[in-house]
């Protein structure tokens, strides 16, 4: 029986010994005319015996014009009797041949296992995440003498990869974005990455950006109306304020990470959204305590749907869009129906914030129409409790306590996704409750 092995190769070295990954394997190969190979393949005495491996053809072609059925055998004593009664009947001969392997031909996986010592090749340390052209690794301590190697297998073994960097550290400082370190590839940082139909370009060593949030943005998203305006309180380079803008809706993002503010903007122009989002960089609690009065005094104008055509399309298979509140004269959007809070670590603390945040405009007449309901607040934060209804009850005590009353108008609780074996994201939306506002 042939055994296809990656060559053993064990060693603490950073650098990659490429030529070390070579090897033949020789096999057995029924010479036959290209004529005969298609009713040979289709045999079922020769099935069984056939080479199978991943990769590698199962027919060579050979320098005279004549193929060879390669065999999963390296001697024709290994072949059943029956195959080969069949290769004498059809007078065929037997040949030797050799399979050349070389680094090109292992997998990322092969090359890892064959050359790491044994003690860590249990768990497989190539697991990453891509984020445009950078792959992202969250390497365990062990693996960390042969980080370099790592790296430069999977830059080799991902076309698409040009940057391989590790986590430094956990993700514990105030703008959320990682330490990291160059492991293979080139020092670029600048990534593209694309969400809802829509391109995010950022510096990923600056600002946060998580892929797995994906759905949740896309959740929450689909919450806003076409021309309601949502505001966005830690809003990153833009993954809710940008595929909401793309929807119609009108946007007020804000973060205090200046390096996020800076690619939101770039990422408002190239998504060509810059009519409907207004980009600040401030801290989240005086946005909070500004932003309803600053949209009240200045207004969005009411600006129709965002129409492409894909869009088009599938608005028209979900039905008409109720309509959303403007000013008198039809022209302008001064209230904000939405704010999101994506900052779960904290966004809880920030709930205090809402004091008082419509009084100074509540004596407008335009008032009592436009804010006849309430904003919605989406947000985000942790929790240890396990269990829905304890996560629950724990999520709405501490936003009781910071809000100084407990919200129970359109109250929900979404389970966005479980970041450690005992620590569950949440998102807690409810009405801003109308005494709190005022
Ligand atoms: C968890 S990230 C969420 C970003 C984005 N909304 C998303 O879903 O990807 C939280 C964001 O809040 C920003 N941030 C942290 N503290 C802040 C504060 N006090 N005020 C405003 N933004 C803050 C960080 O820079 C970061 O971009």
């Amino acid at each position: 029986m042939v055994s296809i092995q990656c060559p053993e190769r064990h060693s603490t070295a950073d650098s990659l010994d490429r030529d070390a990954y070579r090897t033949t394997v020789p096999v057995l190969g029924l010479k036959a005319p290209p004529s005969k190979i298609g009713k040979y393949l289709k045999e079922d005495v020769l099935k069984r015996s056939l080479l199978n491996v991943p990769r590698i053809a199962s027919v060579a072609k050979l320098a005279d014009g004549e193929r060879l059925i390669l065999l999963e055998v390296q001697s024709k004593e290994e072949l059943p009797h029956d195959v080969q009664a069949f290769i004498a009947s059809e007078g065929c001969d037997l040949v030797p041949h050799a399979i050349n392997l070389d680094y090109s031909y292992w997998t990322a996986d092969d090359i890892l296992q064959s050359t790491l010592p044994e003690s860590l090749c249990d768990g497989s340390p190539t697991g990453f995440t891509i984020t445009g052209h950078l792959a992202h690794l969250n390497l365990r301590d062990e693996y960390l003498p042969y980080k370099k190697l790592i790296g430069q297998v999977i830059l080799d073994k991902n076309p698409a990869i040009r940057t391989v960097v590790n986590k430094l550290d956990t993700i514990d400082n105030q703008f959320r974005f990682f330490k990291m370190e160059l492991l293979a590839g080139e020092p670029d940082y600048i990534v593209e990455a694309h969400e809802s139909d829509c391109r995010f370009t950022f510096d990923f060593s600056t600002v946060y950006w998580n892929s797995r949030l994906h759905t949740e943005h896309a959740r929450l998203v689909s919450l806003f109306r076409p021309g309601e305006v949502v505001a966005d309180v830690f809003a990153g380079v833009g993954p809710f304020a940008i595929p909401a803008a793309k929807k119609g809706s009108l946007v007020v993002a804000n973060d205090l990470n200046p390096k996020s503010s800076e690619y939101l903007a770039v990422n408002v122009e190239s998504n060509h959204v810059a009519e409907r989002v207004r980009v600040s960089n401030e801290d989240g609690r005086t946005f909070v305590e500004r932003v309803a009065e600053e949209v009240w005094q200045r207004p969005f104008p009411a600006l129709g749907p965002l129409q492409s055509k894909r869009e088009a399309k599938s608005r028209k298979r979900a039905g008409p869009t109720k309509e959303v509140s403007v000013d008198a004269d039809n022209r302008v959007v001064r209230n904000i129906s939405h704010f999101v809070m994506n900052l779960p670590d904290t966004a809880i603390l920030f709930l205090d914030a809402f004091r008082g945040i419509l009084k100074n405009i509540s004596n407008d007449p335009a008032f009592a129409e436009l804010y006849a309901t309430m904003p919605m607040i989406h947000c985000h934060c942790f929790t240890r409790e396990l269990e829905p209804a304890a996560a629950e009850r724990d999520i709405l005590e501490r936003v009781e306590k910071v809000l100084g009353v407990r919200p129970s108008e359109a109250l929900n609780f979404h389970l966005v996704r479980s970041v450690a074996p005992n620590k569950e994201m949440y998102c807690i939306s409810f009405r801003l409750p109308k005494e709190i506002a005022h």
